[in-house]
């Protein structure tokens, strides 16, 4: 059957239209086009294909959801060998290789082109005549994988190579190196999904980007989500490609339609590479991907020739790690620990470690069904996890010291503080203490939240002096310890005179918390900062919420029912109304501050564009953390939530934006850079 000329002619052009589309959505994180769009054209695509399956390409983008199983990878021999990296840990050895670099040169400043170092897997694609034909891994640098198949489909990169312009040519052939990882988004996604299967979960975005890239099954990877980054070219033909500095290749790979790195610099001499380090570790965790160092390169390749290479690496580049976030260890033992509402959390006792910066000694498991599932037992070796603010946490085994099943933990039936029954939550993994208030480990959390840094903030009474407090008995309720004394505090071992008047000091001064502090303060369950904010908000008096009921409450957005029901729960409990009157009254006499926005926002005086409004901040903040900017918005009256819907105001969209940011163009929220929300910050 011929193919009529205006068939083949369409299916031309919506390949081309779809590929556009793939390519603002996955390489500039720009969609024009809602996803039921995109979908459209793709079926519309498939339909066509499949009416016509003469008219099948490999290079369809179609084709990405996945070829047939394969038996093997083929190997495939590097046409040049894929180096490594010196590595640093130290500043020393920054400046070290800083000023080894200098004095070959003989320059004093030497210019670097600076990137973060994603920590995924290296990946080499080939491009002949413009079209991707084959995709490898890095093996052993000289001869790695076959993984075409795989490579084709991920969404991030070209099927073809761009032509922005007439006049670019298109190279005989261009080889590409960079980085495929998983965005940890699309992690914890696939980790949900395993979890529902019942099947293994992944340990970290490195291993499950590994684990679907070295997949036989082409149409599983498709499955999975991979991002991929370009850091660098090999082999080539391309009369195109610059010949001056390296930063200038990374630009003439991004014209070519290639992501890199959005987080790249050029900087001169030492110092400022440890700056950038310095800037990059702020960064990591709000990141949209891992990354397990800084890559400092010299930018002048006419330097870099002079530099040359060693057998396995360039001496013109360095990869400043950063320390370990997964190290391996022992776990010696699983202790229960009694937390403020109740719940008890297995915590692993573990050989202590260095990791993320710090040592640790006690992580948590979770739960019991996360213990079971990750088959820990005493014994083995754990790799624990220690990411920027997140608790430390058990991932999984390295390696499993006993048979399965042996040594199995069970929760214990009766709280191990107070010997209560323990009951399990309904629909939950979590076990929680009957005991309530009189428990003890649960009336120490409860003071310990209670003056918590985001709670009544009272510096100098620290988690151990509150335990000695309850365990003497001298303390046994949050208002107890306005009433402490100076005598009561000094016969506490290491408490000296001095200590003791500062502390009583800091509880006179910390008597006029903010509404929401207080609130916050009180550890109601399920009440965070950001619920305590918006009760604050909305009541503007402590005595509104307290008799509010659950359907008054459910009034403001975020509050559902279990909250709700959670905040009448804890008021109608007569322990907890025994303690907010004495909190009231002579002598501890706290005495709640006005919250300055609160009348402006309900009389509606206050006409600032954030008041009110919902932010959803996505991507990472170059001149603002993210805790910066949300404490901003939340105290010139706006709230800040993490997912993207219809009532959303504005997204904030800081570099490397994901999938929130697909999300507001699709709902046509307004979409704000960070200079953006910085001004409407100061109107
Ligand atoms: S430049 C000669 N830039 O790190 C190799 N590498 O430890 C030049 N990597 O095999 C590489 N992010 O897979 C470069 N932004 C980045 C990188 C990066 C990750 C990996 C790369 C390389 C390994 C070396």
């Amino acid at each position: 059957m011929s193919i009529p000329e205006y068939i083949s002619q369409q299916v031309l052009k919506l390949r081309e239209a779809i590929e556009q589309h793939n390519y603002r959505y996955s390489v500039l994180d720009a969609p024009s086009i809602p996803d039921s769009e995109y979908d459209k054209l793709f079926l519309e695509l498939q339909k066509l294909e499949q009416c016509y399956p003469q008219l099948v390409t490999l290079d369809s983008p179609t084709q990405r959801v996945g070829a047939a199983p394969l038996k093997e990878f083929s190997q495939i021999t590097h046409r040049s060998p894929m180096l490594s990296l010196s590595n640093a840990f130290e500043t020393a050895e920054v400046g070290a290789f800083g000023r080894r670099i200098g004095e070959k040169l003989g320059i004093d400043k030497v210019e670097y082109e600076v990137e973060p170092k994603f920590d995924g897997l290296a990946v080499s694609l080939l491009y002949k005549n413009g079209s991707f034909v084959k995709g490898s891994t890095r093996g052993d640098g000289h001869i790695g994988e076959d993984v075409t198949l795989n490579l084709r489909t991920v969404k991030s990169i070209p099927l073809h190579i761009q032509t922005s312009t007439n006049k670019d040519r298109i190279p005989a052939s261009l080889e590409i190196r960079g980085e495929v990882l998983m965005l940890k988004e699309d992690f914890e996604k696939l980790n949900r999904q395993q979890r529902k299967k019942n099947e293994k979960e992944f340990m970290n975005p490195r291993n499950a980007a590994a684990g679907s890239l070295r997949q036989l099954d082409p149409s599983v990877t498709a499955t999975r989500r991979l991002t991929f980054f370009a850091y660098g070219i090999g082999e080539h033909e391309d009369e195109e490609i610059p010949r001056d500095t390296h930063s200038n290749i990374l630009k003439y790979i991004f014209s070519r339609g290639f992501p890199i790195a959005k987080e790249r610099d050029v900087v001169h001499g030492s110092a400022a590479l440890l700056s950038y380090y310095q800037k990059v570790k702020e960064l990591r965790e709000h990141l949209p991907y891992d990354i397990d160092g800084v890559v400092y390169i010299v930018n002048s390749l006419a330097q870099q020739k002079k530099l040359g290479f060693t057998s396995r690496a360039p001496r013109f580049a360095l990869a400043h790690k950063f320390p370990a976030q997964e190290v391996v260890t022992e776990l010696l033992g699983i202790d229960v620990q009694v937390g403020r509402t109740g719940v008890l959390t297995p915590v692993a006792r573990l050989e202590p470690v260095f990791v993320g910066g710090a040592t640790v000694a006690h992580a948590t498991l979770h739960n019991e069904d996360e213990v079971n599932r990750k088959d820990v037992s005493i014994g083995d070796s754990v790799i624990v996890r220690r990411a920027g603010d997140v608790i430390p946490e058990v991932v999984g085994i390295a390696e499993k010291c006993h048979p399965r099943n042996t040594n199995r933990f069970t929760m214990p039936e009766k709280c191990p503080a107070c010997g209560a029954k323990v009951e399990r939550i309904p629909n939950e993994s979590a076990v929680r203490c009957t005991g309530g208030q009189f428990c003890a480990a649960q009336r120490k959390k409860a003071i310990q939240h209670f003056v918590s840094r985001r709670g009544m903030d009272i510096e100098g009474l620290g988690e151990k002096l509150v335990d000695q407090l309850v365990d003497k008995g001298i303390i046994k309720t949050p208002a107890d310890i306005y009433t402490l004394s100076e005598e009561e505090l000094i016969s506490l071992p290491h408490m000296g005179k001095k200590s003791a008047s500062n502390l009583l000091e800091t509880l006179k001064k910390r008597k006029n918390p903010t509404l929401a502090r207080f609130i916050y303060a009180l550890g109601i369950r399920n009440v965070g900062d950001t619920t305590a904010k918006e009760l604050a908000r909305v009541f503007g008096d402590f005595n509104k919420l307290k008799e509010a009921n659950v359907e008054t409450l459910q009034v403001i957005p975020d509050v559902g029912h279990v909250v709700a029901q959670s905040i009448t729960d804890f008021f109608s409990e007569k322990h907890n109304i025994k303690v907010i009157n004495k909190f009231f009254s002579k002598p501890v006499d706290i005495e709640l501050k006005e919250e300055v926005d609160i009348r402006k926002i309900q009389d509606g005086s206050n006409t600032s564009k954030i008041s009110g409004k919902t932010f959803v901040l996505t991507g990472a903040l170059l001149n603002l953390s993210r805790e910066d900017a949300k404490e901003k918005i939340e105290n010139l009256g706006g709230k800040v939530t993490s997912s993207v819907s219809k009532k959303t105001n504005y997204v904030v969209a800081g570099t490397a934006a994901g999938s929130k940011y697909d999300k507001a163009v699709e709902l046509g929220v307004v979409i704000l850079d960070e200079a953006e929300l910085l001004q409407l910050l100061q109107n």
